[in-house]
């Protein structure tokens, strides 16, 4: 046993067995607060306590360090020779009495189902791999620890921190939503990279369904992205070439704009995040698309919106400024409430030098809509597309990985 320097807590080693340990771990992170609290809280409620508790399994158990209030432990260890239990045993059960009165939290999920809509008519930028990323960082494991960027990640990494390193990345829990990936781009290439076939051009599609053609449910069409991570909440509605011919097809159709909105409709009981990935181009299909995006009644400001993609390099403003045109001429023309959720800036690397920081700078200095993500150029990005696998999958440790989970944080 030692002191802190300040004398308040003192260093306490016992042992407790792997499990509880890991148990304690997630719940702490999932409650964000300290391992030493929860176990301060835990001995506190053992020694409270008026009778003994059955005895917790310690077979196993591992070398386990916490800092405790002075005296503490001292305290502790007397009830346990007084109730006839090992010190372990006494800390076993204290830690479970914890765990047990501090269940896991539900998930927190939007009042209104958030959509977003990830769009710049510029080919290239990283809708699509922002997209998948930011499906994936939604729907991820609460009950496990995820490495996570915080906001600040990106604040610092302008000045020295490479953002390929993340320093700030802290172990939090994952989200746990229900998540639906719209592939909206007629390429088709979130569909492919993550291990699926488009629709049949001959069968049903969400155009057809746009375009008051449909054969039969949208939901029938959709497919879920596999792995244990995202349990089943990770679904996908695959493209369709057909979406190639959306603008004639519903060149006929009456309010062409709320087409999307009418489509996903019967979808949105369903799923706590919709995300639309839009096709390079600035036609109706944009529109529908941030028609969908739109504050609804009673949404609260922010909850859905447009994500604007970027790169850092200067060729990327040019596009930037025709996207938030139509933008604001959508909102003024059909009286949109419309939210931006922020940019992301995808592509960055600090080696590059003076054009990527600067042309960064830029992007940051625009402020409404503020810069909420910044993501590195990474080869785990081009990787996991090329075995077709989910980014956060394949790669759950990399710095995008980290930086996706920080900006799904800053838009929930
Ligand atoms: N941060 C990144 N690091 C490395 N490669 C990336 C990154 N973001 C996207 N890419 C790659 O760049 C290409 C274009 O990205 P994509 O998401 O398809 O752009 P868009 O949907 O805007 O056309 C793809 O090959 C993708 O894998
Ligand atoms: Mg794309």
């Amino acid at each position: 046993m030692s002191s802190t320097p300040s004398g308040e807590r003192e260093k306490v080693v016992s042992k407790l067995p792997p499990s509880l340990q890991q148990e304690l771990k997630v719940r702490t992170a999932q409650h964000r607060v300290d391992i030493q609290h929860a176990v301060e809280e835990g001995i506190s409620a053992w020694r409270a306590l008026g009778s003994n508790l059955p005895a917790v399994e310690t077979a196993g158990a591992r070398s386990f360090a916490t800092w405790l209030p002075s005296g503490q432990w001292d305290s502790f260890r007397n009830d346990c020779g007084d109730r006839g239990v090992s010190l372990v045993q006494g800390l076993a059960q204290s830690v479970a009495l914890w765990l047990d009165t501090h269940p896991a939290p539900g998930v927190q999920r939007p009042a209104v189902v958030r959509r977003v809509v990830v769009c710049n008519q510029k080919g290239g930028v990283g809708k699509t791999a922002v997209t998948a990323g930011l499906g994936q960082a939604f729907a991820e494991d609460s009950e496990r620890l995820h490495p996570s960027g915080v906001s600040k990640h990106f604040a610092h990494a302008r000045k020295d921190a490479p953002p390929g390193e993340s320093p700030l990345a802290e172990h939090l829990p994952g989200l746990g939503l229900r998540v639906l990936l719209v592939d909206f781009d007629p390429q088709g290439h979130l569909t492919k990279q993550l291990g699926h076939d488009l629709l049949a051009l001959d069968g049903d599609s969400l155009t057809k369904h746009m375009a008051g053609e449909s054969k039969g449910k949208l939901a029938n069409l959709v497919v879920t992205v596999e792995d244990e991570r995202f349990g089943e909440r990770l679904h996908l509605l695959p493209s369709c070439t057909d979406a190639f011919l959306l603008d004639v097809k519903l060149s006929g159709v009456r309010a062409r704009e709320s087409g999307l909105e009418r489509a996903l409709a019967p979808l949105e009981a369903d799923y706590d995040v919709i995300l639309i990935d839009c096709p390079p181009s600035l036609g109706l299909s944009m529109d529908a698309a941030a028609y969908y995006g739109r504050r609804r009644d009673g949404e609260r400001p922010g909850n859905s919106g447009i994500l604007v993609v970027v790169q850092a390099e200067d060729s990327s403003a040019d596009a930037y400024g025709l996207l938030t045109t139509q933008i604001d001429d959508l909102r003024s023309d059909m009286h949109l409430d419309l939210d931006y959720l922020g940019i992301v800036v995808n592509h960055y690397d600090a080696r590059r030098g003076y054009i990527a920081t600067s042309s960064l700078e830029s992007w940051m200095a625009i402020r409404d809509p503020r810069v909420i993500g910044l993501v590195g150029d990474l080869k785990e990005q081009k990787e996991a597309v090329r075995v077709k696998q989910p980014l956060l999958a394949y790669a759950p440790q990399c710095s995008q990985a980290v930086a996706l989970r920080a900006l799904a944080r800053e838009i929930a």
